[in-house]
This record gives structure tokens, sequence and C-alpha cells, in this order.
């Protein structure tokens, strides 16, 4: 009775604080719902009847805390996809195992249909993402090719992996109590190879939606487990990790302009974007910049857009990003900030450094809110960025990059990027934004250069 209403409170907690999560103003709250949430449940679940073994419990979560704890304080920023495709491939070995645990105890595995077919559900789920982050680990670590691995007849594999699993299911149903064991067994290999091959058939660019999915997955086999641990707790969070990680899947696929099939299924139409030697070379002259003059157009700016991207993370330049902004509103100017969805390396990564910095959120607008009011601004700073502001993305359809909405900086009367080189983003497709008239580079460290604009305007 006492479990069942921390349980409630735990489910209630964790649906206030994706709520939280889901704007800037309310994402700290959001996070501690979700702690206090987790705490009640561990502590309700740790301190109930059906809890004997302290000796092993008590060690573990105090290990697991202090590991858990130790890779999140040092994690950089931009090697957090890289942390939470790992953490999601413990989710899908916790549920691998912990199926196996009930298949095996008499107490639980009385023989029933029902409850045999959630344990193979879960150690099916739990396989597929167990081995399908572990390689977008590695993917995104980088050791392993970001280039995807396309089998000829690939989706037939699939498919016989798929159809081999239910063959072995009702194989394993028919044999009843625990002597569908081998079978178990057998379809944890195919699996665990179906979620390998699925995430090696995906290519770099779309990482961050396969690790969005996979969480999603990882929400799923929480939730097969729960029904076959009988733990209301575990079937709703699950199923609340399942549902946003598909949803948060789904808004970045149309906004990388992704079919989501192609995630799901790994490298359906994964070769649709060509070579960027197929494309139109770009025409002109690459323009630069230098302090000096970036200074004095941003003093006759009335209005200024900066574009963060990758290369502000990398650069860590959003304090001194944030202290360019006052000075330039302190002078009068409008300036705001234009934030693209998949900017930098992780949803809202533009977003958590600038809330760090503590740029206002007012200022801090999303593309589809700002990308009509470029050809009134008067400078635009793109810092790090790269992809997002690539025209060709609009205009040519050998890009791997065509279809993806972009920030329209070009339209803008100046526009300025702050990089080290006339090297490619992301992508690695060459940009035409760099060869238009109005647009210059201003080389070097983001962070330096920003320090260096910050004095001068201040002088
Ligand atoms: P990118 O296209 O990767 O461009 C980053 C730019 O930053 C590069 O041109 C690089 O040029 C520059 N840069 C790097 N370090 C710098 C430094 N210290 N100082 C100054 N400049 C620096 O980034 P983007 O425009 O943010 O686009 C994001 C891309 O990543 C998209 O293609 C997106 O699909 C992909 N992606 C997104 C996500 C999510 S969910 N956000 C996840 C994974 C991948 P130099 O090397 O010349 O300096």
């Amino acid at each position: 009775m006492l479990l069942g209403l921390a349980f409630l409170v735990s489910s209630v907690l964790f649906i206030l604080s994706l709520r939280g999560l889901s704007s800037q103003q309310t994402s700290r709250r959001g996070n501690v719902y979700g702690i206090v949430g987790m705490a009640i449940a561990v502590g309700a679940l740790a301190t109930s009847s059906q809890v004997e073994g302290y000796a092993i419990l008590l060690p573990a979560l105090a290990l697991g805390g202090v590991i858990g704890y130790l890779m999140a304080a040092r994690v950089a920023m931009t090697s957090m996809p890289e942390l939470v495709a790992l953490l999601h491939s413990f989710v899908g070995a916790a549920a691998v195992l912990v199926g196996y645990a009930s298949y095996l105890d008499p107490a639980l595995n009385q023989g029933s249909a029902v409850f045999l077919v959630e344990v193979f559900v879960d150690v099916f789920i739990g396989a597929i993402t167990f081995t399908g982050s572990v390689v977008a680990f590695l993917k995104l670590k980088g050791s392993v090719s970001g280039k995807p691995l396309l089998l000829p007849a690939r989706h037939l594999f699939n498919l016989g992996l798929v159809g081999g699993s239910i063959v072995l299911g009702v194989l394993y149903v028919q044999a009843g109590g625990t002597a569908g064991l081998a079978q178990l067994g057998v379809m944890t290999v195919l699996a665990g190879v179906l979620g390998w091959h699925l995430v090696m058939a995906i290519g770099g660019a779309d990482m961050p939606v396969v690790v969005s999915m996979l969480n999603s997955y990882s929400g799923w086999t929480a939730s097969a487990a729960g029904f076959m641990l009988q733990n209301d707790l575990l079937i709703i969070t699950g199923a609340l990790v399942g549902s946003s990680g598909a949803i948060l899947s789904y808004i970045m696929c149309k906004a990388m302009n992704r079919s989501i099939w192609s995630v799901i299924f790994g490298g359906f139409g994964g070769d649709t974007g060509k070579k960027k030697a197929a494309g139109p070379a770009p025409e002109g002259e690459v323009a630069e910049i230098d302090v000096d003059h970036t200074v004095s157009a941003l003093r006759d700016a009335k209005g200024v857009v900066i574009v963060p991207g990758y290369g502000m993370a990398v650069a860590r330049a959003q304090h001194a990003v944030r202290e360019l902004t006052s000075l330039l509103r302190e002078r009068g100017a409008k300036v705001r900030f234009a934030i693209h969805p998949v900017a930098g390396r992780l949803p809202g990564h533009m977003n958590v450094l600038l809330a760090e910095a503590d740029v206002p959120y007012d200022i801090v607008l999303e593309m589809d809110e700002i990308n009509e009011d470029f050809p009134s601004t008067d400078v635009v700073l793109v810092i790090g960025a790269n992809d997002i502001v690539n025209p060709g993305a609009l205009t040519d359809e050998s890009s791997p990059i065509y279809g993806m909405p972009v920030l329209e900086v070009w339209k803008a009367k100046q526009v300025v990027i702050f990089k080290r080189s006339r090297g490619a983003g992301y992508a690695g497709v060459d940009n035409p934004l760099f060869y238009a008239e109005n647009a210059a580079l201003l080389l070097g460290d983001a962070k330096a250069s920003m320090d260096k604009l910050v004095s001068a305007l201040k002088g």
C-alpha cells in the first residue's frame, strides 16, 4: 500500500519533470523533480518487504552512485552524446540480465505464457538496445568509422533476424517452464546482432537521432521489464521515456530532413545524399575581416543577430559572447540569438550553453521565430556554426544536407563568420555562404576573437 503510494508520487514527479524539462526557464526545476522522484522510488523499494539482500544492494547502490556522479561531473559538454549512448547500453544490459534472472526464478516463473512472452520481449528489446548503444558510443567516440555499413540485402538480413527471433519465441513458449533457455539464448544473440547491424548501417550525421531512438528503446525495454516484474512504476517510467524519446527522434528527424524510418530500420535511404563533388562549386572569393572592421560594423549596427554553433561550444566562448551582448545592448543595439534545432551536437546544446552564461531567455529565439527577420538585420555574427547556415541546404540537391531548413543569415546586410580555418562543418560540405559578397570570415579561435572584440568595444 505504502509502496504503491510512493510509486504514484514518483510517477507524478516524473511527469512534472518531463514538463519542466520542456523549457529552458523551468528545466532546473524539472531536473529536481526527476531527482526527487527517483530518490523516492529507489528508497521506497529498497526499504520495502520485497527486498532482503542488503549486503549486495547497498554496496551496489553506493558504487553505482559514485561512478555515475564522477562520470557526469567529468564529462565535457561536447562528449555528452557519447555518455548518453553508454548509459543506454547499461539499460539494455540490465534488461537482459533481469529478464534471465526472472526467467530462472521459480517464484516468478510459474510457467504462464504471458510471463514467458514478457521475458522474451524484454530480453529482445534489451539486447537490441545494448549492442546498438555500444556501437553508437563507439561511433560517436570515433573508435568505429561514422560511415554507414551498407551490406548487400541488409534489409533482408534484418528481416531474417526478426523472423528467426519470432520462430524461436514460439518454440520457447511451447517449451514452457525453463525448458526454453536455449531458444532464449539464441534469440539474445540474434537480437544483439540486429542491434549492432541497425546502428552500423547509420551514417554519422544521423547519430543524434539514433541516440534519441535508443533512448526510446531503453524506455520500452524498461516498460517490458515492469510487466515482467509486476512493477507499475517501471511500466509508467518506461512508457514515459519510450514515448518522449520517440517524439524527440521525430522532431530531430524533421529538423534534419531525415526520414524516421531510415533511422529505425537502419540505412533506409542512407545513400540519398551524394558527395559534395556532385554539386556545383561555389563561385567567387572568400573574404576575410579583422577585429577592427568587425567592431566598426557593430558600432553602427542597430540590429544584431548572433548564431551560435558547435564551434562556440568547442571554444567555450559563451561567456565572452554574453559580455559582447551586454555591451551592444548598452549601446542601444537590438541583439538576439538565433537557435537552429540541431546546432551543436545534442538537442538544446546551444540553449544550455547560453543559459549557463546567463544570456536572457527572451532574446534567444528559435529558427522559425527569427528567420524572417534577417533581411532587416544589420550584422549577423556566426559563432562557430557552419551547416546550419549553409544556403546549399536549400538549393543544392546533391548536398547531404539538402532539404534541412537553415538560418537564412545571408539575407542580412553583413555577416561575420567566426572560425579557425576555411574547413567544412559536421556534414563535410563546402558552404556557399563564405563566398557571398556580404559575408567575411573572422579567422581564429572564437573565444580569442570574441575577447578581442569585447576589449575593443570597451575601449
Ligand atoms: P558544424 O557544421 O559542425 O560547424 C562547426 C564550425 O565551428 C566549423 O565550421 C568549425 O570551423 C568551427 N569551429 C570549431 N571549433 C572552433 C573554435 N574553437 N573557434 C571557432 N570556430 C570553431 O556546426 P553547426 O553549424 O552547429 O551544425 C551542427 C551540425 O552537427 C549539423 O550538421 C547537425 O546535423 C550535426 N549534428 C547535430 C547534432 C544535434 S542534435 N545538435 C548532433 C550531432 C550532429 P573550423 O574548424 O574552421 O574552426
